[in-house]
Parts: C-alpha cells; structure tokens; sequence
C-alpha cells in the first residue's frame, strides 16, 4: 500500500528544525559556511602542526639526553674506580652547563651518590632505585626527563650516572606554535567573512533586482527587465525572467487588443438591441399620441372626450420623454472618478432622497448594519445613482407594510454592500431578464434602472448579484474595494 504525500508534512518537518532569524538570509549562511570551513580547515592544519612538532621535539630531547648521559660515562669511569670525587664532581659541573640540563649525577656501585649538581644529595644512599623516566609523556605536573645509564668495565657494573633534562623550553616551543596556529585560524577566519561576504553581495545584488522587478511586474508594471550584468546563475535566471517578462507584455497587449475589439464589438451589439428595443417602446405611446392628434383634430369632438383625448396626450408624451431621458443616462454614462470615500454617507443621502418618493411613507422602516471600516474606492455620483435604484426597486416592490435591511460588511480587502427587503420578489423565470434593457413588470416603469445599475458597476469592477423568493422578497449585493 503506498502512502499519499503530503506536501504540508514536509513542511512541518522543516519548520521543527529551529534556525535562529538571522540565518534565514542567504548572505548569513554563506557567509557562516565559509567561515566554518575555514576554521575547520586551519583547525587542523594547526592540530597536525604542533603533533609533528612535539613529536620532532621531543625525540630531539631524548637524542640529546642520552648522548650527554653516554659522554658522561665514558668521562667519570676512570674518576669512579679511583673514587676521584673532585673529578666526577667536575664532570657532572660541565654537564649541566649544557642546555636543558636541569641535574647531573654521579652513583657508585653500592649506590652511594659521589657528586651531585643538586644541593645536599653527595653522601646519600639512592641506592639502584634512582628515580628516571626515559619515556615520554611524563606524569602530570612533572616538568623534568630523568635518564639513568650504567657505568661497566667490562661485564661488571661500577656505578650509574643519573641526569635530568628539563621540558620548559619544549613547552614553550609548543606553546609559540599553538599560538601562531590560533592566530592564522583568526586571520583564516577573518579572510573567509569577507570574501563570503563580498560573494554574497554578488549574488544577492541580482537577486535583489530581481525581486523588485517581480515586484513591480506584479503590480502591473510589464516594461520591468533586469540588467543582466554577469555571467554565473544568477544572469541566466536574469535572462530567464526577462523573456517571462516579454512574453508576459506580449500575451497583455494581445488580451487587451482582443478585449478592445469584443468590447467595439458588443457596443455594437448593444447599439443595436438597444435600437430595437427603443422602436418597440416608443412604438406604442407614438401610435397612442398619433391617434389622439387625429381625435383633437375632428371637430365633432364632445367637451368631455376632448379632455380625457388630451390626457392621454399628456400621459403619452411624458411616458416618452422619460423614455428618452432614462436611456441618455444609460447611453451616455461617463468613465466614473474613482474617490476614496465613506459609502456609509453616500447611503444616509440616498436614503434623504427616497424619503421624498411619493411611494415612500411610513409604512416602510429601514434597518442599518454598516461595518465601521466602510472607506471604500468609488464614484460618489455614481454610486449614488446605483443605490437609488435599488433603493426604489425594493420600496416598489412592498406593496403593505415592509422593511429595508441596508447592509455593509468588510471581507478583507472588499466592501460587501446589500439591500434586502421583504416585498414581492421576483419570479424565478424572471431573474436572468431583470438586468436587459426596457424589462420591466412596473406600470411606468421603463425597465433601465438595473441597467444603469449593470453598466455603473461593470465600470467600478464589480456586479449586481440577486437573490430572490416570489412572495418572500429580494436581495441585491454587490461589492467594492476599500481603500487603503
Ligand atoms: N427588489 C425588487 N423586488 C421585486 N422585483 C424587482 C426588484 N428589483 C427589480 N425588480 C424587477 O425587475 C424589473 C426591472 O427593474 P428596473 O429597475 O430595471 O426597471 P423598473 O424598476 O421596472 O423601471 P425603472 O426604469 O423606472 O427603474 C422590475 O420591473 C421588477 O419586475
Ligand atoms: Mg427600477
């Protein structure tokens, strides 16, 4: 059975693995890489330095240890035999001159010591027991290299000769050596920082670039190209993103010549159904009002038929004239002025000017829930002339006694903004024609106002949404952008 992979757990597993902030930048981690193999490197080479060092230093000790102590044999046999003290005293005197000699001693077969560098030892019984260390390393604490050699003639023992060489100068030696190797580690180190560094600055100048650039590509700026100024990885990421970037401004121009030519292409349209559309409506009051000129002309025409004939006229002609206007609004809507503003004011004077509709009366309460963050990215007029529109629709609708629910709500970066109410609805069939030109179910009405509405948000970049119940009521939402 295989196991999904989930791309999540990578990522919790990564995320456990805590590095400290400063280390998330790429210049920090090289920088430290450098510098760690730096160190490590110098490390060594120091550690292996001072190994072969003390090693050379120390075989060099002992070399010198037991040639002094043979000389100083060959030199007191003699002086041994005849107990000529005032002899080995002088040979073990000449042996301590020499460097590193910290004492030289002379014993005699019985054990006996007969000349001695070290205060108090002549007279005393060592016997064979002298202490003596050949072998390195010596005990903690101990700073002197004891040697011991016998003094034969021929197969039988006569004495052994005692000498001590001290370690300081080896230490010391070593110790100079550490320091040195510490020394170029901190150079080592020093070197590598800065040349990590300048590499970093490098590569992380083009990466710079780059992220501005995609920045500013993302923000619609599609002439952005970076200089591709070096020839590593980074120049043929450059490169790479150039080519995205020109083909991005390519594949722009071609949307938006497309849009161009469908946008001519459905005002066109549009044009045309719109044309239709105004012959069927004007149709009927133009025959109504032609007819009635030919009635006021006869002149057998009672008083009272006059009156309700001229009426009409009245009626007919007004019905036109609304006709005409409302559509001129549709037609010739302007490009809006996009304002920062508060939507909640534009709403409070929209809502002053329904209460002087005829149609609106007590009968009617409004209930508000606006959002406090309502600043929003609009055309003040036009939005204006929107909730109006809507407004009416929904007072239009309640036929008793009803109410308007008027609502802002911010999701984010968007301003949702609704009007419920509780009036007739709109039968399902219904509900895809409202939005076309001269539909109406309204007696006088000329079937624009959702139109206007249509076209007014289309412009701010949004559009009317609708939902609906026949015999429950209607709400209509659209939304805007907030305004930063
Ligand atoms: N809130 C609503 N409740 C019920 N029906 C509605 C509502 N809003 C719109 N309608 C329906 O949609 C139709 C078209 O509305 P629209 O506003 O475009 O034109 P109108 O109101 O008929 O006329 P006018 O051009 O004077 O506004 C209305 O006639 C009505 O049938
Ligand atoms: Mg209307």
């Amino acid at each position: 059975m295989t196991e999904a992979h989930n791309p999540s757990d990578t990522k919790q597993r990564r995320r456990s693995i805590w590095i400290p902030r400063m280390f998330h930048t790429l210049r920090a981690r090289l920088i430290v890489s450098v510098a760690l193999v730096h160190v490590v490197l110098m490390g060594l080479f120091t550690w292996e330095a001072v190994e072969r060092q003390s090693q050379e230093l120390h075989q060099e000790l002992i070399n010198q240890g037991h040639s002094l102590a043979s000389l100083m044999v060959v030199a007191s046999t003699n002086s041994l035999l005849s107990e000529d003290l005032a002899s080995l005293d002088e040979v073990t005197r000449r042996v301590s001159d020499q460097a590193d000699v910290v004492y030289g001693e002379i014993v005699d077969v019985r054990g006996y010591v007969l000349a001695s560098t070290r205060a108090g030892r002549v007279g005393q019984a060592v016997g064979s027991a002298i202490e003596h260390n050949d072998n390195f390393p010596l005990a903690a604490g101990d700073r002197v290299f004891d040697l011991r050699e016998d003094v034969r003639i021929g197969d039988s023992r006569v004495g052994f000769v005692a000498l001590g060489l001290g370690t300081e100068n080896l230490e010391r030696a070593l110790a100079a050596t550490k320091a040195k190797g510490i020394q170029y580690i901190i150079i080592a180190l020093i070197i590598g920082s800065i040349a990590a560094w300048l590499l970093s600055l490098a590569v992380t100048r083009n990466l710079n670039e780059l992220t501005l650039a995609a920045g500013r590509i993302g923000g619609g700026d599609l002439n952005v190209r970076v200089g591709v100024t070096s020839y590593d990885e980074t120049s043929t990421l450059a490169k790479a993103f150039n080519l995205m970037a020109a083909s991005l401004q390519r594949s722009s121009r071609e949307i938006q010549l497309e849009h161009r030519k469908r946008t001519e292409a459905e005002r066109l349209a549009c044009v045309g159904e719109m044309a239709a559309s105004i012959a069927h409506e004007i149709r009927n009051p133009l025959a109504a009002l032609i007819n009635a000129v030919k009635l006021l002309g006869h002149t057998k025409l009672e008083a009272d038929d006059r009156d309700a004939v001229t009426d009409i006229v009245n009626t007919e002609s007004q019905r036109l004239q609304r006709i005409l206007n409302d559509f001129l609004t549709f037609a010739r809507l302007p490009a809006p002025s996009m304002l920062k503003g508060d939507l909640i004011e534009t709403i409070e004077q929209t809502i002053e000017l329904i209460r002087h509709d005829p149609l609106y009366d007590e009968r009617i309460t409004i209930n508000r829930l606006y959002d406090d963050r309502s600043h929003c990215l609009f055309d003040p007029d036009q939005i204006r002339q929107v909730m109006l529109n809507l407004m009416l629709n929904a007072v239009q609708s309640i036929t008793d006694k009803g109410q308007l629910i008027l609502r802002v709500t911010r999701y984010g970066q968007r301003l949702n903004i609704s009007i419920v109410d509780n009036g007739c609805g709109i039968p399902e069939e219904a509900v895809s024609e409202v939005s076309k030109p001269f539909f109406t179910t309204r007696k006088g009405g000329t079937g624009l106002g959702l139109s206007v509405v249509q076209r007014i948000l289309a412009q701010h970049g949004t559009a009317l949404s609708i939902t609906t119940r026949e015999g429950s009521g209607t709400e209509v939402s659209f939304e805007l952008r907030v305004a930063n």
